[in-house]
């Protein structure tokens, strides 16, 4: 007899779904990606969802689940979780922080090699009946200092990576001491530094109060000029417009954006569209390899919490003392 019923609203790997059918006690229904208002009505029976970035879980969402005990994440960011209303109503929010660590420090490079030798554009010139190549000249990443803002997993897979390419990387993350980050090679600094000095900036880091719009028109202004912007991390982390304008004026070169704070981003968003600005819809942890990894872990989360009472890497720990 089924006992707790896990409901799937987003596009996940069939292996993580049959991890869940598998164990006895549960009823799995994976309906696909749901719209809001599917999902408020769906879940009023779900003892736990099991999402992407697809859907949001709202305050709406946990009113109208009553039974919900554990939201789990497969990937990263909880940032479309409310992680308050989750507190209030006593839910677990879990995550899966390490699955698509490589999948996006991959990406991350295939961003800044793009960015730096025009490959999208030069791949859309030709197909349009062009040759030129005159155009298209870029720099190489050799000798080029990397500047990493946040130093956790993502940033840290990216750094060895770009070591590779024979770049310097610099890193900022109030989190990390200056002796850890030298043990990987890289050179921890303070954030106006890393603007000064890096001609590759990247992103890995969360949004809070302190990196929401981080890169702005102040910001901007304390970089070098023809900087590079790579964002596979979070679309808030940029004020948009400050940084077209700046796009606009030639003071960056150029960007590759993976993320947006709207997405997917409203036609008339600043920077789709720009000639050097390079955009992807959110790609960066969508491999085979990574989605596999994260879905399972994270159907592992909800088994081991529903029927062994188990519990790791929870993203609302306030909810423990509740
Ligand atoms: C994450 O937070 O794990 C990534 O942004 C990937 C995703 O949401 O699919």
């Amino acid at each position: 007899m089924s006992q707790y019923h896990v409901l799937i609203p987003d596009a996940l790997d069939q292996v993580a779904v049959d991890v869940l059918t598998k164990a006895e006690g549960l009823r799995v229904s994976y309906p696909g990606k749901l719209s809001q208002e599917q999902l408020i009505a769906q879940a009023s029976d779900a003892h736990a969802l099991m999402i992407r970035s697809g859907v949001k879980v709202t305050r709406e969402v946990f009113q109208a689940a009553p039974h919900l005990k554990i939201v789990a994440r497969a990937g990263v960011g909880v940032d479309n979780v409310d992680l308050t209303a989750a507190t209030e109503h006593k839910v677990i929010v879990v995550n899966t922080p390490g699955g698509n660590t490589v999948s996006t420090a991959e990406f991350t490079m295939g961003l800044m090699l793009a960015l730096a030798r025009f490959i999208p554009q030069g791949d859309a010139s030709l197909k349009a009946g062009k040759w030129d190549r005159k155009n298209f000249v870029g720099v190489e990443l050799r000798g080029k200092t990397l500047g990493l803002v946040g130093f956790g997993r993502i940033g840290r897979a990216v750094a060895k990576r770009a070591l590779a390419f024979e770049m310097t990387v610099i890193a900022y993350d109030p989190y990390v001491s200056a002796e850890s980050a030298q043990a990987d090679g890289v050179e921890k600094v303070e954030l106006a530094d890393l603007y000064a000095r890096a001609d590759f900036i990247s992103l890995h880091a969360l949004i809070n109060n302190d990196t929401h719009h981080m890169i702005n028109a102040a910001s901007i202004a304390q970089m070098k000029d023809g900087v590079r912007i790579i964002n596979a991390a979070r679309g808030a982390l940029i004020d948009d417009h400050d940084l077209a304008e700046a796009i606009k004026s030639g003071k960056v070169a150029g960007a590759a954006l993976d993320v947006y704070e709207e997405e997917p981003p409203p036609a008339d968003h600043p920077l789709v569209g720009l000639p050097n600005v390079i955009d992807t819809p959110h790609l960066a942890a969508s491999t085979t390899d990574a989605q596999v990894t994260v879905a399972v872990e994270a159907a592992e989360l909800i088994v081991d919490y529903l029927l062994r009472g188990k519990l790791a890497n929870v993203c609302n720990p306030a909810v423990l003392k509740a």
